[in-house]
């Protein structure tokens, strides 16, 4: 595939778009020359404030000290629901479609509200005060739109867990956010399996203390066990609870929420996001690179448990009265065709999902997607991970029948919102590349000084100044947040992702530079996978590198020493694999374990993870530079034990 083919936006479509290519540079321009002209704008257009801002920003990442629309009042939930109901209160908000295709329901924005409102008073009657955490650990039902919205109408600050976690993440997550509820549901559905999530909930809760309530959604009914001092049901709470509940006013600098993510090194890092910043900045970019239109409906493939299904399936879309849709279900059951006939079945006219589906769904032949419809379809976009140019042009050519524009955004977790993508109408595309940066974003590529590099090298992307979206700090670890992102280029916000810029100004992620792995576009650190490792009483050491995988992006390949005179066997490796499954949760799939005598590791004793990842990938041809090794025999030990397992 030719890097630089360019697909220019059809004429026929250029009509639908809010701003064309030389629109998008001016604004650009004004958005970087005259940010807090710029910022005082979006922040106008797209929120309803309680009392206005005295002053845009303030702080620099030199200190570490920004802020966004300082003393400005406002709600979260407020802007998502309440000042929609003028207009919209019998408009949908929430489409759900259940795992079973029978199974399917909607809320309107008057009805969102009704249980939202019941539900903060539900909280606040169980003692839930403004600034406390709440842990949410939910399937993708809409009771996790309507918790999450609750809590942020009283100012308390969700932390939301990925339902696929097990209890031993989620213990490590209540107990690092020192969350002093939780929400659950007593089972989820997924695919036709059911996941005892009640059950998992109980066990972590067996070592946090300081959660005295738990609230319960009874989503299939099955038997769970209950604690009478503790637990208490969702319906039956709401049931009993007033409707009325104004909305705290909040400053815009209070937190909105924490959400869990994978470092290069130690535990999970709690990205915490504050009100107004994150909210201007996924509302403005919901509508901008979604091209997001009055009545469309959109949907987001993404789980809530993760970044994008904040910002994309929950925030972005409400804060702009969209109708959103949530799907419970995966994309292969009950069969191949199950995204496309939701499609058809909602006239889905935005799609956003990640290129691991798209490269699952791809592998499966045509047919499944030709026998559907899709004529509802304007936009595709894509996120999490690269795509590669035959994924892209699949998606392009067969689910989008050439017709609509595919955004391939980029961003993270910290990032709060996309910062990279083409805008639809605006960018022509290039397959692969995730295109301009969005207003405000300044991206640049760096070499190992921190020096921009010419276009067209690799190195390392940084952004170079604060935008509203990105994240105040790591809940409780302000030096971790310093060390992680602003040490190694100063006073600029390093991305861990290596990128280059083309002479088109386009971006491209080559993926990332530290020692987070991407599998299935799901983010895991290298150290959480080692610490679980290593904790078996088999394991000396172990090392964890990711490999490219044509369907899931990445998989984890683990290097692992068993101690002194502990035989490595099969069972052994299986036992490993299951372990990680089972403290991680079954996304954390490792692909392969290679024994090893020894791991390679430098004079000071760093492994070099460099090397492993060219021996499990069999490029030999050029191993790098090996000197610095402290005993560089391990080396060909290593490349014969991979050549057993083959
Ligand atoms: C990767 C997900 C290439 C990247 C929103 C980033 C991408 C990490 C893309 C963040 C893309 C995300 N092309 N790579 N379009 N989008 N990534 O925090 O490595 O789960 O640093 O946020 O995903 O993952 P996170």
């Amino acid at each position: 595939m030719e890097k630089n083919k360019i697909y220019n936006v059809p004429a026929s479509f250029v009509s639908n778009a809010f701003i064309d290519e030389k629109k998008y540079q001016a604004l650009y321009k004004h958005s970087i020359d005259n940010s807090d002209e710029f910022w005082a704008e979006q922040a106008k257009e797209f929120i309803t404030w309680f009392s206005p801002w005295k002053s845009v920003q303030s702080g620099s990442f030199d200190k570490l000290d920004m802020r966004w629309f300082l003393e400005g009042k406002l709600n979260a939930c407020y802007n998502c629901v309440d000042r929609h109901l003028e207009k919209r209160k019998n408009q949908i908000a929430i489409i759900w479609q259940g795992d079973n295709p029978d199974e399917s329901l909607t809320l309107t924005y008057a009805a969102l509200h009704e249980k939202i409102c019941r539900f903060a008073n539900v909280l606040k009657n169980l003692g839930v005060k403004k600034g406390d955490r709440v842990c949410i650990y939910l399937p993708m039902i809409p009771e996790i739109a309507i918790a999450m919205l609750a809590v942020a109408r009283i100012g308390a600050i969700h932390s939301v867990v990925f339902s696929a976690f097990s209890s031993d993440s989620l213990k490590a997550r209540i107990l690092d956010a020192d969350c002093k509820l939780l929400i659950t549901a007593d089972h989820g559905v997924r695919g036709g399996k059911n996941n005892p999530l009640k059950d998992h909930a109980d066990k972590a809760l067996e070592k946090c203390p300081n959660v005295k309530h738990v609230i319960v959604v009874k989503r299939t009914g099955a038997p769970i066990t209950w604690n009478k001092e503790r637990d208490v049901w969702y319906h039956e709470a709401l049931q009993n609870a007033n409707m009325e509940c104004p909305a705290e006013k909040l400053d815009s600098d209070d937190p909105l929420f924490i959400l869990y993510t994978s470092g290069s090194t130690g535990s999970p890092k709690g990205i915490l996001h504050t009100t107004g910043g994150y909210l201007v900045y996924a509302a403005i970019t919901h509508k901008y690179v979604f091209n997001y239109s009055e009545g469309d409906i959109y949907w987001c493939t993404a789980d809530i448990g993760w970044i994008t299904g904040h910002s994309y399936l929950i925030y972005g879309p409400l804060l702009n009265g969209a109708t959103t849709l949530m799907f419970e279900g995966v994309p292969q059951y009950p069969n191949f065709s199950r995204f496309w006939e939701i499609i058809d079945k909602y006239n889905v006219n935005i799609f956003y999902t990640a290129p691991t589906a798209i490269r699952a769904l791809h592998k499966e032949g045509d047919q499944w997607v030709k026998q559907t419809s899709r004529k509802s379809l304007k936009l595709l976009g894509t996120v999490g991970e690269p795509i590669n140019p035959d994924a892209w042009e699949w998606y392009h050519r067969v689910v989008g029948d050439d017709r609509c524009p595919i955004v391939d955004t980029w961003w993270q977790t910290e990032t709060g919102g996309i910062l990279i993508s083409p805008l639809p109408y605006a960018t022509p595309l290039k397959p692969g590349s995730v295109g301009w940066p969005f207003f405000g974003i300044s991206p640049e590529v760096v070499d190992e000084q921190g020096q921009a590099v010419e276009d067209g090298k690799t190195g390392k992307l940084i952004i170079k100044k604060p935008w509203p979206g990105l994240m105040k700090t790591i809940y409780g670890d302000q030096e971790r947040f310093k060390e992680t992102y602003f040490k190694e280029v100063p006073g600029c916000y390093l991305t861990g992702d290596g990128a280059d810029r083309d002479t088109d100004g386009y971006f491209w992620i080559t993926g990332r530079n530290d020692d987070i792995i991407k599998v299935s576009g799901h983010r895991i650190g290298s150290g959480e996978l080692e610490a679980v490792l290593n904790s078996h009483p088999a394991v000396a050491e172990s090392a964890a590198i990711g490999i490219p995988d044509d369907i899931r992006g990445n998989i984890i390949y683990a290097f692992v020493t068993t101690k002194s005179g502990i035989q490595p066997t099969e069972l052994l490796k299986k036992e490993l694999i299951q372990k990680v499954r089972d403290e991680i949760g079954p996304h954390a799939i490792v692909g392969n374990i290679q024994w090893a005598k020894d791991l390679p590791k430098t004079r000071s004793g760093k492994i070099m993870r460099r090397l492993l990842r060219k021996i499990a990938s069999d490029e030999l041809t050029d191993l790098g530079d090996t000197s610095t090794l402290a005993d560089p025999g391990v080396v060909g030990d290593l490349i014969s034990e991979r050549k057993k397992i083959k």
